[in-house]
């Protein structure tokens, strides 16, 4: 059973009497995943090795509870589970123009997409040519969509996901703390295929009240649904 949150999520209705009935609708739950791409010219980008599959699973398994999913979706070669609002993106502003469009639907908010932390200052519209003298990239960061969302969390469930080299849980945990996340799901990258892409995965899921559920080695599927309860059972 999912909780429903806020009162925009009743359905009022009036039976053929005239006696109005009130039934719940099933709540909206706000899925980035996915890397991010930022241009360099009209052929070449700057991403990241995220596959989506965590995001993916999460929103197959939440679409299987009965949640309505809305999927901003970097490039990723998955196909999107069925019965989900998939919105394609490219960049990192075009994910935060999507999340920040649909964050008022939305009664919970999932960030596991691995948004690029910069792009190009300038984009060329010519394909740069190899010639001789360096080349030199000039980055500028990105907005940082999690903490903007949280910004405006309004009684929503926020949760944001921390892939972490070292010191996994407190660093994790810096980050919920500085993004005012609810909650942070966080990966530890020992090996690059042992998070990206991969079916198994070790998380440690923080709230911001500081409990801890820790998962070892288990399918991203499984771990999905692990997820779920966490969030879905938050109480703010
Ligand atoms: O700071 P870091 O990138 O490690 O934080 C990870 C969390 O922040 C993830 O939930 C990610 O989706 C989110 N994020 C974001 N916008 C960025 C960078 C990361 O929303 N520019």
């Amino acid at each position: 059973m999912i909780p429903v949150r806020s009162p925009k999520n009743y359905n009022r209705c009036k039976t053929s009497n005239g006696v109005k009935t009130v039934t719940k609708k099933a709540p909206v739950i706000l899925i980035a995943a996915g890397p991010t791409r930022e241009k360099i010219d009209p052929v070449r980008f700057i991403s990241n090795y995220s596959t989506g599959k965590f995001g993916y699973a999460l929103a197959g398994e939440a679409i299987r509870r009965g949640a309505r999913v809305t999927l901003v979706s970097g490039p990723t070669c998955l196909e999107a589970p069925q019965g989900v609002k998939l919105i394609c993106v490219e960049s990192a502003i075009e994910m935060r123009r999507a999340m920040l469009s649909e964050l008022n639907r939305a009664d919970y908010v999932i960030m596991s997409a691995a948004v690029s932390d910069w792009r190009l200052k300038k984009v060329s519209s010519r394909k740069i040519k190899r010639s001789s003298c360096k080349v030199t990239l000039e980055l500028v960061e990105n907005p940082d969509i999690l903490s903007e969302i949280c910004a405006r969390k309004a009684g929503r469930v926020v949760a944001g996901f921390a892939l972490e080299t070292e010191n996994l849980e407190t660093n994790a945990l810096k980050k919920l703390l500085g993004k005012n996340a609810d909650i942070i799901v966080a990966n530890a990258l020992k090996r690059r295929s042992a998070v990206f892409g991969d079916n198994n995965t070790d998380i440690v899921i923080i709230d911001r009240l500081g409990n801890k559920v820790r998962a070892r080695n288990r399918p991203k599927k499984e771990m999905a649904g692990i997820i779920l309860d966490k969030i879905l059972s938050f109480n703010i």
